[in-house]
């Protein structure tokens, strides 16, 4: 099944930014209940370092798909157009 990754990895110095310490979790959720609410075929789960976080808070279609950095709350929504196409491609 396809997903969505969230990177909820956190670090406690505000010197090394990380998605949790930007409220990543509250963007887990928000995006676990719209996707229940498409009905999307997609899986929302937790990431550990996607690898940006400098411009987090971050989050991934996977396999293989796009990025989304600095996500946030009133963002969602570009997120979830992306979702929709991305489940309904092949693969
Ligand atoms: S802490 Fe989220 S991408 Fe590194």
């Amino acid at each position: 099944m396809k997903k969505l990754l969230v990177c909820t990895n956190y670090r406690a110095n505000p010197n090394n930014p990380s998605c949790a310490a930007r409220d990543s979790s509250l963007i887990l959720s928000a995006l676990s209940k719209q996707c229940q609410q498409n009905n999307l075929p997609i899986e929302v789960e937790e990431s550990l370092c996607l690898g940006f976080c400098q411009i987090g808070p971050n989050a991934r279609l996977a396999p293989n798909g796009p990025f989304f950095h600095d996500v946030s709350l009133d963002k969602l929504s570009t997120i979830i157009i992306a979702a929709k196409n991305f489940t309904q491609n092949e693969g």
